[in-house]
C-alpha cells in the first residue's frame, strides 16, 4: 500500500527533527568557541571611540599631604597616565590614552602655553583615530582656556575639559568621578557639534557661558543661563543647545593664529580709583583695555577724563561690569559715542578679555570689535 502525502510529510518531519538537533548541537559549542577564541574586551574595543586625554596640571592633578587636606595640597604634580589608571572604569566607555602637555596650575597659563594647547588640540581632531579630545586642567582659568578653544578649534568633534576642586589624594576627591563623566560626555554622540564643553560635578556646561563661582566648592562651576545638560548614572542627558556661533562656524582659526596674542589689559574699578593707573597701563601699549566698572560698566566722573585720553591714543577701551552677569548698555548712563569706548555684552571681563584679543587679530575697528563681543 501506497503511502499517503500526509504520513510521507511526517516522516520527512521526524527525520529532520534529529538531524537539527544534530547540528544545533555541533554549532552550538562552534559559534561558543569561536567568541571564545575572541578576547571580549578585543571585540567591544572595536565599537569603543578613541579619546586622548591631554593633562595640563591643575588640582586634578593634585597632590596633599593627608587626606584631610581638600584646600591646602600642591596642584599639578601627578602625571595624566596615573590619573588616567586610577579610573579604570573609563575602559568600559572608550579607549583613552594619555598625553602630558604641561604640569602647571592654570593660573600660569599664557598666549605661549594657551597656543600651544590649542594647536596640540587641533592636530589631534584632525587624525581620523581621534574621535574626541579631553583635557585636564586646573580649574581657576579654565573658562578662559575652554572660551578661546571654543572660538578657534574647527571640529565638530568632542572636545571636553575637566578638572576638579579637590586634590586626588583627599576624602570625597572630585576628580575621578568628573573624569569618568567627561569621558562619558566625550564618547556620546550627543556632545558632537556643541562646541568645547567643561564637565564638573556631574554638569555639562557650554564653554561659552561657564565660569567658576567659588574658590573652594566642587559646585563652583556655573553658566549664568544654566548648563546644558548632566551626566546620571554614565549617561549624559543634554537640555539646552549653545545658541552663539561655536568652532565651525567662527571666524577664528587657531591654525591661522601665530605668535604672541594682541595684548589686552584689564583695569578692575572700585571706590578711590587712581587715575594715574590708567595712564600707567596706557603708557604699556595695550591694543585694547577691558574697563571693568562697578554695576552697568560705570565710570567714576574723575576717571572720565582720563579714561577718554585711554581711547584718544588708540586703544580701544571696553566697558564691562563687574557684578558677574547682565548687559552693559552702550550709550546708557555712559556717553560710549562721544568718549570713544565700546561696551562687551554679556562676558566677564576674563572672557572679554579672551574675544578682544582675538578680535583684533581680525581688525582693529572698534564697532566691528563690538559687533563681535555681541555676536560671540
Ligand atoms: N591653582 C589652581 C589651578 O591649577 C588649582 C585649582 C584647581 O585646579 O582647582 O587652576
Amino acid at each position: 500500500m501506497s503511502k499517503s502525502p500526509n504520513a510521507t510529510q511526517n516522516i520527512q518531519r521526524r527525520r529532520a527533527v534529529p538531524l537539527v538537533l544534530i547540528l544545533a548541537f555541533i554549532a552550538v559549542p562552534v559559534i561558543a568557541a569561536a567568541q571564545e577564541i575572541k578576547p571580549a574586551t578585543e571585540a567591544a574595543a572595536v565599537a569603543r571611540p578613541n579619546i586622548v586625554i591631554i593633562g595640563t596640571g591643575g588640582t586634578i592633578a593634585g597632590a596633599g599631604a593627608s587626606s584631610v587636606n581638600t584646600g591646602d595640597y600642591d596642584s599639578a604634580k601627578v602625571a595624566v597616565d596615573k590619573i588616567i589608571a586610577a579610573v579604570p572604569e573609563m575602559k568600559q566607555v572608550a579607549n583613552v590614552r594619555g598625553e602630558q602637555i604641561f604640569q602647571i596650575g592654570s593660573e600660569s597659563f599664557n598666549d605661549e602655553r594657551l597656543l600651544k594647547l590649542a594647536k596640540r588640540v587641533s592636530e589631534l581632531v584632525k587624525q581620523p583615530d581621534v574621535d574626541a579630545v579631553m583635557i585636564t586642567h586646573g580649574t581657576d582659568t579654565i573658562e578662559e582656556t575652554s572660551y578661546f578653544l571654543n572660538l578657534t578649534l574647527k571640529t565638530e568633534k568632542p572636545v571636553v575639559i575637566v578638572g576638579a576642586m579637590r586634590p586626588g589624594t583627599a576624602l570625597s576627591a572630585d576628580g575621578p568621578l568628573n573624569l569618568y563623566n567627561a569621558a562619558i560626555v566625550a564618547a556620546s554622540e550627543e556632545a558632537r557639534g556643541k562646541g568645547v564643553l567643561v564637565v564638573m560635578n556631574d554638569e555639562i556646561h557650554s564653554a561659552r557661558d561657564v565660569t567658576k563661582s567659588n574658590a573652594l566648592k566642587v559646585e563652583t562651576f556655573k553658566s549664568l543661563y544654566g548648563p546644558l545638560g548632566v551626566v546620571v548614572e554614565s549617561k549624559p542627558y543634554f537640555y539646552r543647545l549653545p545658541s552663539r556661533p561655536h568652532t565651525t562656524a567662527t571666524e577664528f582659526d587657531i591654525d591661522q593664529i601665530n605668535g604672541p596674542l594682541p595684548e589686552v589689559d584689564v583695569f578692575y574699578a572700585h571706590a578711590s580709583m587712581n587715575p594715574k593707573m590708567l595712564d600707567a597701563i596706557a603708557g604699556l601699549g595695550p591694543k585694547a583695555l577691558i574697563y571693568v566698572g562697578s554695576g552697568n560698566g560705570s565710570v567714576a566722573d574723575y576717571m572720565e577724563e582720563p579714561l577718554k585720553q585711554v581711547s584718544a591714543k588708540g586703544i580701544v577701551v571696553v566697558r564691562a561690569t563687574r557684578t558677574g552677569s547682565g548687559l552693559v548698555v552702550r550709550n546708557g548712563e555712559e556717553k560710549d559715542d562721544e568718549n570713544g569706548w565700546i561696551v562687551t555684552a554679556d562676558q566677564n571681563a576674563q572672557k572679554a578679555r579672551m574675544l578682544v584679543s582675538l578680535a583684533l587679530t581680525k581688525t582693529q575697528d572698534p564697532k566691528a570689535i563690538e559687533a563681535m563681543l555681541y555676536k560671540y
